[in-house]
């Protein structure tokens, strides 16, 4: 039998993946090109959802693609691509907005979020219609399951619905997939502001660890993480939500349980656990760091990559569209 096919996004909007995105989504991803028929896209139709400059998307489409790579996706295995050069993406986008009830849109929690930061007047249409472009990259590709974190859960139910919706007004096209939740046990927190998730929007610069930053800077800002009061390593959420955090990311970085990093630290205090916190980050970082930078070094080559990935991801695109475009009653084009 087929392997089951997963399909997942990312948007360019950094110039890094920070720790919380390598550990939450694109390490998992990796993983699953083992097990499954894996297409990932770097979503640029999404990043322009809000003001974009266009050479900061240019740079930031590429770095994301490199660092996808870096981390250990195979393109000869995975299909890594770009979304817009699959313009399938747009066009059923478009037909599943037709589909789209205007309250049904308005419940999404995300885009009441954003909006309310960009202001309401301020948000865009695109943004309005996030979602649906989201379950059209998704339903393009009939995945079987979409691994993404929590906070997708709602764009998920949205897709099975549209995917539903369509298919009983249309007839079957489009497989109904299953969220693929990432593990939570590796939620990282802002190192500056524990009861925060590690963000780019929201965290300061020194509560962000990011994939491509040096390792002198990644060590300074493990070291001045907020600790707790106490002196003790021990994992408590409660009362000690920087330690844990840290604990986390080691455990998650080096495979090693908390209760054994606790044993490991006991009577030793939080500068030598720091240390190695610090040590195991760039142990980590450095091989993506350099293998990114090598693959942004030739633009041409990183370039033809992505391309092969779009054909790839297009012949499958462009399957699903044919018979879209016939079942909505659609011309032929000759
Ligand atoms: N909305 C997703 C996020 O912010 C990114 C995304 C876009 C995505 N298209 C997707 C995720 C398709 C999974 C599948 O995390």
């Amino acid at each position: 039998m087929a392997r089951p096919r997963v399909l997942s996004g990312i948007q360019p909007t950094a110039d890094s993946f920070h720790l919380g995105n390598y550990l939450g989504a694109v390490r998992q991803w990796v993983t699953l090109q083992e097990t499954h028929d894996a297409f990932y896209c770097v979503v640029d139709l999404h990043a322009i959802t809000v003001q974009t400059e266009p050479a900061a998307l240019r740079r930031r489409s590429r770095v994301a693609a490199a660092q996808l790579l870096a981390a250990g996706l195979d393109p000869e295995r995975a299909t890594v691509f770009v979304q817009s050069h699959v313009r399938e993406h747009s066009e059923l986008a478009w037909i599943l907005n037709c589909q789209t009830g205007m309250g049904e849109a308005a419940r999404m929690t995300q885009f009441k979020d954003k909006s309310a930061k960009y202001g309401e007047s301020a948000a865009s249409v695109g943004l309005f219609t996030y979602p649906i472009l989201q379950a059209a990259d998704i339903l393009l590709y009939q995945a079987n399951s979409v691994p993404v974190g929590a906070d997708q859960k709602q764009h998920l139910e949205l897709t099975r619905d549209l995917g539903q919706r369509f298919n009983h007004r249309f007839g079957d096209t489009f497989t109904i997939p299953e969220p693929y939740i990432l593990k939570e046990v590796e939620k990282i927190t802002d190192l500056q502001d524990p009861s925060a998730k590690m963000s780019k929007s929201s965290s300061s610069p020194a509560g962000i660890l990011d994939v491509l930053e040096q390792p002198g800077p990644l060590r300074k800002k493990v070291m001045r993480a907020v600790t707790d009061t106490g002196s003790e390593v021990l994992f408590d959420e409660e009362n000690k939500p920087g330690i844990s955090n840290l604990l986390r990311i080691q455990s998650a970085l080096t495979g090693v349980p908390i209760p054994d990093l606790v044993a490991r630290y006991e009577g030793q205090g939080y500068g030598t656990f720091k240390k190695d916190v610090a040590e195991a980050v760039v142990e980590a970082f450095t091989p993506i760091r350099e293998r990114t930078e090598k693959l942004l070094g030739d633009e041409a080559e990183l370039d033809k990559l992505l391309a092969a990935g779009a054909e790839r991801a297009r012949a499958v695109a462009r399957r699903t569209m044919a018979e879209v475009r016939d079942r909505v009653g659609f011309l032929p084009t000759l």
